[in-house]
């Protein structure tokens, strides 16, 4: 007999979001979670802390330059960084106590301790003190998530020389912080450490920020960030960091090779990218195969080469965000109750969480190019947008990108204040195979920030009218 029909290894979006779906649909469902909360990476050390200290470092940023613009006279602001951090820890756990309410009133099992396959059915879990014990089920879902990739000759101490992790929790504003990969984690978490008065060096080995987004966002991204002065160096690589005088001290090359320069700094952030988790799980043992990358291999309904084990989220192909786990959890849960669990993959918004945030969903211009599709593109600015005048916000652009023939919408892709908000209205279009014509005929209220996505859609037929 088995104790549980479905163990999900892993409680972050990918996990957690898996178990309630499935005990929604009438299953016994286990968790079983190293960390000492629930939540995974995204509530405990990502997704949520980087967002509340956005969000407070923005406020501070916006009483010390912003609101004086408006006519509201603050003074000085002061940071008391232990009460944004304070701030931070609070919202962690009033969102880790979330998911394990969630799973009483799901009546999920939350086991902790480490995860491990000891065959299609076996679970067993090791926690720090203590026996193990083995669990019985029908199913498995993998969902270990993921971990920071590690910069060979450079030892992370979590302390100077930091991960995200590390960089969620410095104990001062560091004099210059120097950040290597200017990735999302390295412009979100340089965000927030540039406004708080940290001087920030960002050393990228491409010659471009952000790779995966639309390159004219990026470089008018990449503008925006240089004016609020974060420092780049593109085409360059970290290849070691040494203590110096207290401080570190950093050799950068050039990509192709070159002389070598030496900048001190006071704290690294190692920001190059994440790989999958999947250590102590007992893959190799279990014969649940991987791909060239270190992923777990999947079908297109999540099952790995092993029969009743699943796996889902950052630990399989596919991009690293919280909400491609969770719908992945979702839709193997139903998968495994016998119903069409489904994840559109063109359709997957992505989000930075600057001032201005960045936001994009579908295809980017150079995605287009190299598949040899022909398309319209259509641009409206924020500066000539009246809502954004009226509140400061005029940086940025709308980008829609749709099918010359069919005028399918094909990516939508915003630099500009609220822009992580403003793409979903583009991604709901997508998801119904709508066109640019449709958004430039839905009615927008007035004065919003949207009317620049309408006008834009507009623009993809050359009639924006406000431009
Ligand atoms: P995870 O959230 O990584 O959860 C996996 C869990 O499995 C972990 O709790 C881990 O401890 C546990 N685990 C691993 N192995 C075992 C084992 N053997 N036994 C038991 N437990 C185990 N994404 C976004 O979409 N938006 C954002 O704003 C965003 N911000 C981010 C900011 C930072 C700083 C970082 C680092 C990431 C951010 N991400 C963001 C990415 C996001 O966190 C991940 O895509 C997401 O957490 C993946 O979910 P998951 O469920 O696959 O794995
Ligand atoms: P990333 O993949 O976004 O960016 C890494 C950057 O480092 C790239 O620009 C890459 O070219 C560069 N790089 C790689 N090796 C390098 C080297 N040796 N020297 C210099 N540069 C180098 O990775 P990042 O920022 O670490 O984030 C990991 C993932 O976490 C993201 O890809 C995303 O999936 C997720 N995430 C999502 C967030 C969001 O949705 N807002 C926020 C934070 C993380």
């Amino acid at each position: 007999m088995a104790d549980y029909d479905l163990i999900v290894i892993g409680s972050g979006p990918g996990g957690y979001v898996c178990a309630i779906r499935a005990a929604q649909l009438g299953m016994k469902v286990a968790v079983v979670e190293q960390m000492k909360t629930y939540g995974g990476t995204c509530l405990n050390i990502g997704c949520i802390p980087s967002k509340a200290l956005l969000h407070a470092s923005e406020m501070f940023e916006e009483a010390g330059h912003g609101l004086a613009k408006l006519g509201v006279k603050v003074g000085t602001p002061e940071l008391d960084l232990p009460g944004m951090m304070t701030h931070k820890d609070e919202v962690i756990d009033a969102n880790v106590s979330g998911v394990a309410f969630l799973f009483k009133k799901n009546k999920i099992d939350g086991h902790k301790g480490v995860g491990r396959i000891l065959s299609p059915g076996q679970v067993e879990v090791k926690p720090d003190e203590g026996e193990a014990t083995v669990l019985n089920t029908k199913t498995i879902v993998i969902a270990t998530g993921s971990d920071s990739m590690p910069l060979p000759g450079v030892e992370i101490d979590e302390k100077k020389v930091v991960t995200s992790t590390g960089a969620l929790e410095l104990e001062a504003v560091p004099g210059h912080l120097l950040i290597v990969g200017a990735g999302v984690i390295g412009l979100e978490l340089g965000s927030v450490w540039g406004r708080l008065g940290a001087k920030v060096t960002v050393v990228e080995f491409l010659d471009r920020i952000v790779p995966g987004i639309d390159g004219d966002i990026a470089k008018q991204f990449q503008r925006i960030l240089k004016k609020q002065g974060m420092d780049f160096k593109l085409s360059s690589k970290v290849t070691g960091v040494t203590e110096a005088d207290g401080g570190l001290s950093v050799s950068v090359e050039p990509a192709a090779g070159g002389d070598a320069e030496t900048i001190a700094a006071d704290i690294v952030l190692v920001s190059i990218g994440r790989r999958p988790y999947t250590e102590g799980l007992g893959l190799a043992e279990a014969g649940v195969e991987m791909d060239e990358r270190g992923r777990v291999k999947t079908d297109a309904h999540y099952k790995t080469s092993v029969d009743g084990v699943y796996a889902i989220g950052d630990v399989i192909a596919g991009p690293m965000l919280a909400h491609k786990a969770e719908d992945e959890g979702v839709a193997v849960a139903e998968i495994l109750a016998g119903q069409a669990g489904h994840v559109n993959y063109g359709v997957i918004p992505n989000v930075v969480y600057t001032m201005p945030e960045v936001a994009s969903v579908g295809q980017t211009e150079e995605e287009l190019k190299a598949a040899g599709i022909a398309y319209n593109v259509g641009k409206f600015p924020f500066t000539a947008n009246g809502r954004a005048r009226a509140m400061n916000m005029t940086e940025g652009m709308v980008k829609m990108l749709a099918d010359k023939k069919t005028d399918r919408l094909l990516g939508a892709h915003i630099v500009g204040f609220g822009a992580g908000e403003m793409i979903h209205e583009a991604a709901v279009l997508m998801e119904f195979g709508g066109s640019a014509e449709d958004l430039a005929r839905t009615c927008h209220a007035h004065p919003t920030m949207s009317e620049a996505v309408k006008e834009a859609a507009l623009a993809v037929d050359k009639r924006a009218l406000h431009m």
